[in-house]
């Protein structure tokens, strides 16, 4: 089998790896000043899937310095007893950042859940005031995946302005805040889901395509323009050849020849996701330090 040229791999991997460097940096100069960031990561229920993403969100934050407090709850907590942990870990001043693991068991109401965190502290950008500030430009607390898809793009493609991208799937968590981050950076956006006509002619029209519907293999070769930056954000287990495996939501396979750069399932977009909750931990604890600042600072005009 002939090797895939390195340089049309885009090794997640790799930049997660530089950027948690970055971050271990950060923490240690901040220890050295008697601060150490802490983040609380809250599971409710048992799903096999999410106790391994809280796992290893854990085990990252131990890696790099970061405090990290895992609190867990039945399936059969309560709202109230969600709302009152965290609230708890909204006062908590060695607790920079909170991120609590979705799904979350059926009669939980999330978006009330994700409206009680302290939006200085919402580490996973889920907040109305943070998807408020994004849609706006401010500069706030934005989700980890797309986040890390931004700087993956930026790596691979360099300038970014005039480009058109074309985002599939429409989530909350990827796609919605992904077309934002395109748009904040000067792309041309198109944002294709389910209910779009012929998907496969808008596709085709990408410089970007990020791919974020969660489904195997959907979108081959026919469906890339040439050259073509591909960010696959799909992680879906299939089963084939009697094995167990791990595939994107782009047949990558098929587009290899035809893109200049993708990342490949497993090692694209996962390894940036957690990469980036440790980066948005310190970026949530400077906020909290300017806006303590600020209530410090008094008001000099008349207000
Ligand atoms: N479940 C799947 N992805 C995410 C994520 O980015 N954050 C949280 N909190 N839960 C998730």
């Amino acid at each position: 089998m002939n090797a895939i040229p390195s340089v049309k791999l885009i090794d997640g991997k790799a930049t997660a790896a530089r950027v948690l460097a970055d971050v271990r940096t950060h923490v240690a100069r901040l220890r050295e000043s008697g601060l150490q960031p802490g983040l609380a990561v809250v599971l409710v229920g048992t799903d096999a899937a999410s106790q391994v993403y809280v796992r290893n969100k854990v085990l990252r934050a131990g890696e790099v310095g970061i405090r990290s407090l895992e609190q867990r709850l039945p399936s059969d907590a309560s709202q109230a007893q969600l709302l009152e942990l965290i609230e708890q870990l909204n006062r908590d001043p060695d607790v920079h950042g909170i991120l609590v693991q979705l799904p979350l068991p059926a009669h939980i109401d999330e978006h009330q859940v994700v409206q009680a965190i302290d939006p200085l502290k919402d580490v996973d950008g889920f907040h109305s005031h943070n998807v408020g500030g994004l849609a706006q430009g401010r500069s706030v607390l934005t989700p980890c995946t797309p986040s890390g898809c931004m700087r993956l793009l930026r790596d691979a493609c360099g300038e970014l302005r005039g480009k058109h991208a074309v985002v599939v799937g429409r989530s909350n968590i990827v796609g919605k805040p992904m077309a934002a981050l395109l748009l904040q950076a000067d792309c041309t956006v198109t944002v294709v889901h389910s209910r779009s006509r012929d998907l496969q002619a808008l596709c085709r029209q990408a410089d970007i395509v990020v791919a974020a519907v969660g489904k195997p293999r959907l979108i081959d070769a026919d469906w890339l323009k040439p050259g073509a930056v591909v960010i696959d954000v799909g992680i879906n287990r299939i089963e084939e050849d009697g094995r167990s495996r791990l595939v994107g939501d782009v047949d990558f396979a098929a587009a290899l020849p035809r893109v200049s750069a993708i990342t490949p399932v497993p090692g694209g977009v996962g390894p940036m996701t957690i990469a980036y909750l440790m980066k948005n931990t310190l970026l949530a604890l400077d906020l909290q330090r300017q806006a303590a600042q600020q209530e410090r600072t008094p008001c000099l005009s008349p207000c």
